[in-house]
């Protein structure tokens, strides 16, 4: 007799430390920010990717910062931040913003290209959209800080451009998601329910 809960695929357990996290988190594709804060001399980018949109009602993002990380304190000094949602065309900022080398102040906004926010976050022209935010809350997170942020306005770009997307350490592109029909639907018949139909 065959019993189906025992024929599921066995899975690797291994030591729940940083690196594993890191590795399992590697199967997690995510789009790309730049974080920005501050004007002219006083002005930081970092790239980041451990972004959540918390809630709509009020709305609120939430972004993870190492405690390390420049930006960090100038989070905390300056009270509000944009996050730049990048587009595939702009994977030379992720990496730039990505490194301990980069610039801060009047260099780095020029880098960025786009002024300033109405919070006065530098924006970063060419992103699909921006979000910007008035801090709102700093939660402790292990070696990363939490930055809740309540939305005070939001610019959106180019918006049929793909985005930029990070994956396992690199940034493959986007292929065109296959149409429904032939990645085989949800149809529910019983309940007359066809997730085509809804365009889902
Ligand atoms: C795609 C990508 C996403 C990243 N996301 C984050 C993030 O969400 N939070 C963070 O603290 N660092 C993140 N980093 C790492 C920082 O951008 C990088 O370590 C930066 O150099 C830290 O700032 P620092 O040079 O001031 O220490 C990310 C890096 C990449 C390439």
């Amino acid at each position: 007799m065959t019993r189906p809960h025992r024929q599921r695929k066995e899975w690797r357990s291994v030591e729940p430390d940083g690196g594993a996290l890191r590795e399992a988190m590697g199967h997690f594709p995510t789009g790309v920010t730049v974080l920005t804060t501050g004007r002219e001399e006083r002005a930081e980018g970092m790239t980041a990717n451990a972004v959540i949109s918390v809630s709509l009602e009020p709305p609120l993002m939430l972004v993870s910062v190492h405690r390390g990380a420049r930006i960090n304190a100038r989070l905390r000094e300056e009270g509000y931040y944009a996050l730049n949602l990048l587009a595939a065309d702009q994977e030379g900022l992720s990496r730039l913003f990505a490194s301990p080398e980069r610039s801060s102040g009047v260099t780095a906004v020029r880098s960025m290209g786009g002024g300033y926010g109405s919070t006065g976050a530098p924006l970063v022209r060419g992103s699909l959209a921006v979000i910007e935010c008035e801090l709102e809350a700093v939660y402790p997170g292990g070696d990363h800080d939490l930055f809740l942020g309540r939305v005070a306005a939001i610019h959106l770009g180019e918006t049929d451009k793909a985005p930029l997307v990070f994956y396992q350490g690199t940034y493959p592109s986007l292929k065109e998601a296959p149409r429904l029909k032939e990645a085989g639907a949800f149809m529910d018949a019983p309940r007359g329910f066809d997730a085509r139909l809804k365009g889902w």
